[in-house]
């Protein structure tokens, strides 16, 4: 299935020169998304990271796709991690830089209890690696351990593996 879902990729990923913004090549995973076995080949290398996480998370906003297509396979509930004054109060909140720009990622600060869970973090692209790291450190902040992070598609380039923490984190292609 890891061959399977990495062809796919390769394949169907649509690449963009100077998108959102100039300097920026931006991989976009809507046809992997769409094609049945490509879909279904990214969620189960993805569920595969960690088989006992209780809990999957995706970050806004191709990664809420992943993670309730990997929280259904594995039994799991889900979290969307969301950018920033999408929430009600209370939140938890984390800035980050990201290739282009800086954001802030947020989850609930209540209403779900993350103390000691075993989380599952997914999203479409790591890039610079600001973006998981950042979703990370909210689960991290909640007493939650974040036991496995994973991606379809890793820009090897932009040294994103560097700022993550103590988790392992897969791709399924790296570039
Ligand atoms: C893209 C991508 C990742 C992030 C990776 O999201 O979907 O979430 O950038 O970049 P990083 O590793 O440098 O942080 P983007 O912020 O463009 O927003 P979107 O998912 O809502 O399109
Ligand atoms: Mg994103």
């Amino acid at each position: 299935r890891v061959a399977r879902a990495g062809e796919a990729v390769r394949r169907l990923t649509r690449w963009h020169d100077d998108f959102p913004t100039p300097g920026v090549r931006f991989a976009d995973l809507t046809p992997v998304f769409a094609d049945a076995e490509g879909f279904h080949a990214v969620i189960d290398c993805l569920g595969a990271c960690a088989p006992d996480a209780d809990l999957v998370a995706g970050v806004d906003a191709r990664g809420f796709l992943l993670g309730a297509g990997v929280a259904a396979s594995l039994g799991t509930g889900v979290v969307a991690v969301r950018k920033a004054g999408k929430l009600p109060p209370p939140v938890l909140s984390r800035e980050y830089t990201l290739e282009y720009g800086s954001a802030a990622l947020e989850i609930p600060a209540d209403g779900i209890d993350l103390k000691g869970r075993r989380v599952l973090l997914l999203d479409d692209v790591l890039a610079t690696g600001g973006t998981l790291a950042a979703a990370a450190g909210l689960f991290a902040a909640a007493g939650a351990e974040v036991v496995a992070a994973a991606v379809v598609l890793e820009l090897s380039a932009l040294g994103g593996r560097a700022h993550q923490g103590d988790y392992s984190l897969t791709s399924i292609v790296q570039l």
